[in-house]
Parts: structure tokens; sequence; C-alpha cells
């Protein structure tokens, strides 16, 4: 069980509206109680933070408004004194525009070695006034932006972040440096941003078709020029090696888009990364023959490697589930939701998404959660746009609001100034004014709340080691349940319109209240012991 932290959000010590690592280290116990194994923080590193610290300036230190190296020592001595493992994020694409090797290139001119570090090209045209090839940033508008001396820099996100040359072993010594110093102070792995997009086609040959990170559930396969390459997997390798020369356990989790399960898998191979994220699971929609097949792929999927499942329904970048969820007819991942746009139906998605959490923690593997979704957090809808910080609503020309809505800080105290975010009033993105509901001081010890049904799940799988069980498909499948045992746990959930029948057998926990006749009511999730 890996909770993630999200740095700028979970708690701010300094009172600057922005979270810190004193912050996140001031709340560990929160963690320890809830029961998770491990916290896996985004980037915490020096950054302009023109992508919310996705854009690394120094790849060996923490930004100033996060903290000091010694603070980040400190959160891993009491992390570990909890019995928590902890994961950091790494930023390999690309680094900021403020990274020094970035600034070099500038500086250097065309035709310098230290633009080989980068993906520097002519532009094309009589003048070179057009970018070199038709691709396109997942933020938005086009993936080059030209410098002065003329010359044009591929960026997949932001402008702010240019991709770097993998082909060069400068670079990747960079990256092995940079793992070894982590590693010497004791993380315990890494979480990989973006690692399908590190080794571009040879050539960098066009692609004009809209630059989305995702094969969508059901889309022909292509593999577009930039992700998904061969030699991605040397890479990983090589890190491996890495790991597995630091005693006790070092792992890696791969954030990696990429479909069929099969490509999937080949990230996960004995010699590479430890898990990589299921996107796929994420995105099924929520009925019966969807969740099924979703779990039944995902497992099929990493079989041939004999890697380890994951699941996750929430992170940083989609809207969180209790939303998602609150939509009858069908409901978007990405993009946000603001002012103006349809707005979820709340108690709906909340009793959905505790019942897609309990089906998740009943799943042999690894499960993530993010910072909130212990409380049932919504999404933010109706942050309004001003405050709007995601590049994704700047490059997009304010036609995708964003990931903002997920972002915003936790609250703690129902009574306390920002929820207990941090002592200053103001929180770098606002909260909206009844959150005081989802504090989690509010919730703490109630019977009922979501973060009581969170301790009480992970405390089950963990006494029934549900996470390295082996599912067997029951009985009572049908267009509207998923009914399967894991070892000693019966689960079914109702997707359906009505109540559904239990089998005999003691209820050990219910995502909600049964019907009064003991039947299962719809959207939730019971385990029973088999
Ligand atoms: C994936 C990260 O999760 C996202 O937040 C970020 O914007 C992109 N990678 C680019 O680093």
């Amino acid at each position: 069980m890996i909770y993630q932290v999200y740095p700028r959000s979970f708690a701010d010590a300094d009172g600057d509206g922005m979270g810190d690592l004193r912050g996140i280290t001031s709340r560990l116990d929160h963690l320890a109680d809830l029961g998770v194994d491990a916290l896996w923080m985004s980037p915490f590193y020096p950054s302009p933070q023109h992508d919310a610290g996705y854009d690394v300036a120094d790849y060996r230190d923490v930004d100033p408004r996060f903290g000091t190296l010694e603070d980040f020592d400190a959160l891993v001595a009491a992390a570990k004194a909890r019995g928590l493992r902890v994961v950091v994020d790494l930023v390999p694409n690309h680094t900021s525009s403020d990274h020094v090797w970035f600034q070099e290139a500038l500086t250097a001119g065309p035709g310098s070695t230290k633009r080989e570090r980068y993906h520097f090209r002519k532009g094309l045209g009589p003048d070179g006034e057009q970018p070199p090839n038709g691709w396109q940033s997942v933020f938005g508008g086009p993936a080059w932006t030209r410098v002065p001396d003329g010359e044009w820099y591929l960026h997949l996100f932001d402008s702010s972040q240019p991709d770097l040359n993998w082909d060069l072993p400068e670079v990747r010594q960079m990256f092995i440096d940079v793992l070894r110093f982590w590693l010497d102070r004791g993380v315990d792995g890494f979480r990989v941003d973006v690692a399908h997009g590190l080794i571009k086609e040879s050539g960098l040959p066009d692609w004009t078709e809209a630059q989305v990170p995702i094969t969508s559930p059901g889309a022909e396969h292509r593999t577009p020029p930039m992700w998904d390459q061969d030699g991605v997997h040397d890479i990983y390798r090589e890190w491996r090696r890495v790991l597995d020369s630091y005693e006790g356990d070092r792992m890696m989790v791969g954030e990696a888009w990429v479909s069929p399960a099969e490509r999937m898998a080949r990230y996960i191979r004995p010699d590479e990364m430890h898990q990589a994220f299921n996107f796929s699971y994420l995105m099924a929609p929520w009925t019966a023959t969807d969740q099924r097949a979703a779990i039944v792929e995902s497992i099929e999927g990493v079989a041939p490697v004999g890697a380890v499942c994951t699941w996750v329904l929430s992170n940083h970048d989609v809207v969180r589930h209790a939303s998602r969820l609150g939509f009858e007819a069908g409901y978007s991942t990405q993009g946000g939701i603001g002012v103006g746009d349809a707005q979820p139906d709340e108690a709906l998605g909340l009793r959905r998404a505790r019942a897609a959490t309990m089906l998740m923690l009943s799943l042999p593997g690894s499960a993530y959660l993010y910072q909130g979704e212990e409380l049932g957090l919504p999404e933010h809808t109706t942050l309004p746009d001003d405050e709007r910080q995601d590049p994704t609503w700047f490059r997009s020309k304010h036609e995708v609001r964003g990931r903002d809505g997920c972002r915003v800080p936790v609250p703690w105290e129902a009574a306390a100034p920002s929820f207990g975010f941090g002592p200053g009033s103001a929180a770098w993105l606002p909260q909206p004014a009844d959150w005081g509901r989802f504090a989690a001081d509010a919730e703490r010890g109630v019977p009922g709340s979501t973060l009581s049904l969170y301790t009480e799940a992970l405390r089950l799988r963990r006494t029934h080691q549900l996470g390295r069980g082996v599912l067997q498909w029951g009985t009572g499948e049908g267009e509207d349940l998923v009914d399967f045992r894991n070892g000693g746990i019966r689960v079914i959930t109702n997707f359906g319109q009505v109540p559904a029948p239990l089998p005999p057998g003691e209820v050990l926990l219910a995502s909600g209240d049964l019907a009064a006749d003991g039947s299962l009511p719809p959207d939730t999730t019971a385990w029973i012991r088999a």
C-alpha cells in the first residue's frame, strides 16, 4: 500500500501557503494510523514550479519552498521510525529550462555540444520559421519552442520542460548519479515520471495526431515516435542493476501510459522496474463488465513477466474518483471540471468511490492511494478560473481546465484556518469553504466515515493478506455484479440499480449501509467471510 503525498498540498509547516517537508513529517502519524506501507512524494526539488515541480532545476537538492536536505533526512528518519518506506519522484524525460544544462545550451548556441543534451533542431521553411515537425505538447500547442538564435527545442510538456537527449551517455550518467544520491540518503525507491518517453524514434519522424500520452481503451494501437520506444528498456535495466547493488529492497514504479498490456508488461520484466501504474484500471468505466474486464486483463497482463499487479483510482493528474464517478452518463478522467461545466452528483460520487476503493483494496498486488481520498475528498469543481495554475489551462488556451481541482490542500482540522493545512490563512489554491466536512479530525474514529472505512479496509487487507492473494471468480457474476473470492474473503460489488441478495456469511465490511433486509444496495461493495 503506497500513499501518494503531493508536497505542495499535504501540510504547510512554515505557513507560506505551500506545503513543505516539515509539514509532511508532522503528519506522518496519519499515514501510520491509516496503515499504509510507504509514501511516494511528488517532486520537492528546486524548480521554478511551472509544472508544480515536474520541472526540475536541480535533481540533488530540496527547493527552499519545501525545506532543506536536512528536513528530507529528518522526514526519512521519522518515516522509518513508523515502519513507513519512502519513494521519491524521478523526472528523467525533461529538465526545467532553469536547469544549468539548458542555460548552458542556450548560451553555447547552435552546433555546440551543450545543445546535444537536448533536442535542438533547425526549423522548416525558408527561414526556419516553422517547427521541425508537427509534434504536439501533451499540455496543448506545439511541442517546439524557438529560441532567439533561430533554433527550436523539443518539449513534450510545457515549454519550460525541455526534453533531454537520452542518446547521450552524459545524460545517462547524470541520472545514475541522481539515483545513487537519493539511494545513499536512504530512499526505498523511485516513481519514474513519463517512463515511456525518454527515447524518441531516431530522426524524429513527423506525427501530426493530437498528442495524448494514452492509447485510450478500444483505440487502435499505434506507437507514436515519442512514446514507448524499445530503447527505453536498456535504461531501466541499467537502473535496476544500480538499485540491486544496494542493500534492502529498493524499487521502481513506472508512470508509463502505454497499451496494450503486453507492451506495458515489458517495463516490469524481472530485470527492469518492479511495478508500473495501471491506468487502464483507473480509466475503466463503472460497470460490472468493464470493471471485471479491467481486473482480469490487468492480472493476465503482468502474469507473463511474473510482476506485481498495481491498482490506482486517483492521483495528482486526474479528476478525483469521488467526483469522476458522480456522473451518471460516463465521466472523464482528465481535463478537469470547472464553473459552468456539468457538475457531479456528490453523494453518488462518494458512494461509488467508497465501493470502488473497497473493490480495489480487495485485489492482489500493490495499491496506490492519493492524499485526501481516504477522507472522501472530491475534486474542487468550482475553482475560479483565475486561480488556476496548471500549465494545461494556459497551453490549451483555456480549453482544458487542467488538474488544479485534484491538487487543493488537504483539510486536517475542521475548525482551524485553512482547515489545518498550515498556520497561514491562505493556501496556494483556495479550499472550498465547506471542506471542514472532510477534515481528518472530523472523520477520525467516527463510525462510517470514509477515513474509518479506509483504515478498516487496510487492516483487513493486511490481516487477510489480500495483497498476496489469488482471485477465484464467483457464481454471482452477472451483468450487475462483480463477485470473487480472495483467500478468506468474498468480495461483491453491486453495479446495478436494485439491491442484490448477499450470500450467507459474516459481512466483515461494507462500503455503505446494507438494506433493511440485509441485501447489498446499488453502488456498494461488501467483504464477506468466505
Ligand atoms: C506526469 C506527472 O504526473 C505530471 O504531473 C507532469 O505534468 C508530467 N508527467 C510531466 O512531467
